[in-house]
């Protein structure tokens, strides 16, 4: 059984290892954000200048507790703030919903963390994944151990990669495969 509002906080590495390969900076709005385990890391990285949050969740202290899923919040989200970066491990069963949103708002780009099974070109986001293939430009693709959200070392049937798609288009997306992550 999943948890509720899918809540798999996600371990400090595993965002250090996209600040490692991916320059994010300025703002940043984590949309569903949790108890902050990827905000907090994002907050203390160089040239970070704010991290919004946001959760569904009333029980998490973050800036707005809004429905990720609707254009009408990112519209606000948009006017209210210019977002440089959006940066979050979603709940998997809306992130096709979440991240045509985000990737609209977004001033330079996205970086999601995803199951690699993400990327088969499913009914909700085949045509979208289509379009947006010259703005993949980074596959952080993580394993050895994978990483898990359970708090009991349990993982799912297949790995995470943070997969950032960005505003500027690209030739080539970089792949990384990376297994030494935890240390
Ligand atoms: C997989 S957890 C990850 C939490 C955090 N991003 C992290 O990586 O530690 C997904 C989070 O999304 C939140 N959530 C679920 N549905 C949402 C929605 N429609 N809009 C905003 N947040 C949502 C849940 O409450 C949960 O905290």
């Amino acid at each position: 059984m999943r948890k509720a509002n899918d809540f798999y906080p996600t371990e400090s590495a595993v965002t250090k290892q996209l600040l490692k390969r991916v320059s994010i900076a300025g703002t940043v709005l984590e949309p569903c954000a949790g108890n902050g385990a990827i905000a907090s890391v994002i907050d203390k990285h160089e040239g970070i200048d704010v991290v919004y949050t946001n959760d569904i969740n009333p029980a998490w202290i973050c800036h707005c507790h809004a429905d990720a899923t609707k254009p009408e919040i990112w519209r606000g989200w948009q006017e209210a703030n210019q977002c440089d970066w959006v940066v979050t491990n979603p709940p998997f069963n809306q992130a096709a919903l979440i991240l045509p949103l985000a990737y609209e708002a977004a001033t330079v780009g996205v970086a999601f963390l995803l199951r690699l099974s993400y990327l088969e070109p499913a009914g909700n986001r085949g045509e979208w994944l289509r379009s947006h293939k010259t703005k993949l430009t980074n596959l952080i693709i993580l394993g050895q151990p994978r990483p898990s959200f359970t708090g009991n070392g349990k993982t799912d049937s297949c790995t995470v990669a943070w997969m950032v798609w960005r505003k500027e288009a690209r030739t080539d997306t970089i792949i990384d495969f990376v297994t030494d992550w935890k240390q």
